[in-house]
């Protein structure tokens, strides 16, 4: 019954030969931990959204429901926006753990007590103490971009807000090095359930199939600390209402936007990109994109990021491990805003502006300024989606994600949340959630379960220098693609 669906792909080299490499599309929700700065573990993240992916039909199966309509959920923000993560609760009685909340793929998996490779700051699920849990002998391997995980088919109770159902789910007992960061113990897909290696249906669609939602979507609001001084491993992230929206978290109205082809990522079609006031038309062909809040940064295709960043003065294409991404001098605030054939969303220049530049980095890359790397990169995908518009882009907005009619939305952020204007003015981080900032400084400290209390990151409206404090301040670092 299972089979791997995905083609294989194990780390390719970095090389410009990785782009000839073909067939399907690519998977999104790549997860890289290192406890080095965000600016050296790009190379490694870029290298991952390169890999390819196919996928397979869906088996819709029966839920077993509980009623319920809306629900908002608390999103933590792990590092600096690496990457965004709820709590999910799995077994009976139920335990809860942080889960990456990625649409970019469709399925859900949880460490288990058997991992063999889980570092002690992963949280792990144990089957024996769950009372609903069904195992299977069924082994089953998940491949993402930067790595895997496998284990066992199983099936359990699972919660998420106050929805639960009995969810067939991967009991994982090894992935990867790097798959997901400490604290957090696995990942819930949001995607569709064509794109299931479990071959099931995701736990958010279950509830759409079966009329339970009251409204056929799921909402976004994402938090910015990408600019924040203090060290930041998690933190309050902005809020996931399941089955509805939140009119206090967008003003206007919501612009819909068809999905392009089948079900299968939230895909849209990007019609232009304006930089530093220059637009820049996209042709149909190659604006494909998924819409993943799984990925750190935003991936276009080589010829349009070259262009991208051809308009912003002084900036170079980097070298090296650094292939793919784009250095600019440090005080230009990048200004890009991209279309997907309606309105232009502004994206702000600090989520535009990842760090610093060391000469190391820069290898022979002739410059004179103080260099930082930009948010957008060419991510080469020869097939599937040639966009990945991951958070970079979804901080600036708020996102709907409706199955029906198939549509992606954005709305502006209501007025106090994370400026959706594209101003080089920070706004202050809103911290709405149940979980206080902590910081990287044990190297352990990114689970957030359980404390309690509304930390205030301060603002930094100093750019320049929270930059430099990006690059120089070693905490724990994800990125997430
Ligand atoms: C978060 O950002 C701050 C300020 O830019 C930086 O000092 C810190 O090292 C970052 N934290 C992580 C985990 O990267
Ligand atoms: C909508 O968001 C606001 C601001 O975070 C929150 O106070 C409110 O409870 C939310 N409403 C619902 C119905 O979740
Ligand atoms: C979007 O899809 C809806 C429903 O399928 C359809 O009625 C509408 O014409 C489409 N809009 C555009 C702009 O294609
Ligand atoms: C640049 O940063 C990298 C990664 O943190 C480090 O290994 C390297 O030594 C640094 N090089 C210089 C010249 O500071
Ligand atoms: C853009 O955002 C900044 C910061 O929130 C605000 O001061 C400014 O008025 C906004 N500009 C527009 C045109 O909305």
């Amino acid at each position: 019954m299972i089979s791997l669906p995905l083609v294989a792909i194990a780390l390719l080299p970095f090389t410009f030969a990785a782009r000839q490499l073909d067939a399907g599309v690519v998977h999104a929700p790549i997860v890289r931990r290192s406890h080095s700065n965000r600016v050296a573990n790009l190379p490694k993240a870029v290298e991952a959204l390169r890999n390819k992916y196919r996928y397979q039909a869906a088996n819709v199966k029966n839920p077993n429901l509980k009623r319920s309509s809306t629900v908002a959920i608390p999103i933590t923000d792990e590092e600096n926006d690496s990457s965004y993560s709820g709590v999910v609760s799995i077994g009976t009685p139920p335990k809860n753990f942080n889960l990456v909340l990625d649409t970019g793929s469709s399925d859900l998996w949880v460490a288990t007590t058997s991992c063999t490779s889980c570092g002690s700051d992963i949280p792990e699920f144990d089957p024996s103490k769950s009372s609903t849990y069904k195992a299977t002998s069924s082994p089953l391997k998940i491949d993402y971009g930067s790595g895997w995980v496998q284990g066992t088919i199983a099936q359990d109770s699972v919660t998420f807000g106050s929805f639960e159902m009995s969810q067939e789910l991967l009991a994982a007992t090894d992935f990867s090095s790097g798959l997901i960061d400490d604290g957090l113990s696995g990942i819930m897909g949001l995607g569709f359930a064509s794109l299931s290696t479990l071959n099931t249906t995701p736990f958010w669609e279950a509830f759409y199939n079966a009329n339970d939602l009251s409204e056929p979507l799921f909402s976004f609001y994402l938090e910015r600390y990408v600019n924040q001084p203090n060290v930041i491993c998690a933190a309050p992230g902005g809020t996931l209402t399941l089955g509805g929206t939140n009119s206090s978290l967008y003003q206007g109205s919501i612009e819909y936007l068809n999905l392009t082809g089948p079900q299968s990522y939230w895909s849209l079609t990007v019609s232009s990109v304006s930089v530093q006031g220059k637009t820049i038309n996209i042709d149909s062909s190659s604006g494909l994109a998924a819409i993943d809040t799984g990925t750190t940064l935003i991936g276009a295709p080589a010829l349009i990021a070259a262009s991208i960043w051809a308009q912003v003065p002084g900036s170079v294409e980097l070298i090296g491990d650094y292939q793919g991404l784009y250095g600019f001098p440090c005080t230009t605030d990048v200004t890009v805003s991209i279309s997907f054939g309606g309105t232009n969303w502004a994206i702000s220049p600090l989520d535009m502006n990842l760090g610093t530049l060391n000469d190391t980095m820069l290898g022979n890359v002739n410059t004179t300024s103080r260099m930082c790397v930009g948010g957008i990169f060419d991510v080469s995908i020869d097939s599937g989606p040639a966009w990945i518009i991951g958070d970079t882009f979804l901080k600036n907005v708020y996102s709907v994600f409706r199955a029906s009619p198939a549509a992606v939305g954005f709305a502006q952020l209501a007025s106090g949340l994370s400026s959706s204007n594209g101003s080089s003015d920070p706004n202050p981080v809103q911290v709405t959630g149940s979980t206080s900032p902590s910081t990287c400084s044990t190297g352990s400290g990114s689970s957030t379960s359980g404390s309690t209390g509304s930390g205030s990151a301060s603002p930094n409206k100093n750019v320049a220098v929270s930059v430099a404090l990006l690059a120089s301040v070693a905490g724990c670092f994800t990125l997430f693609l």
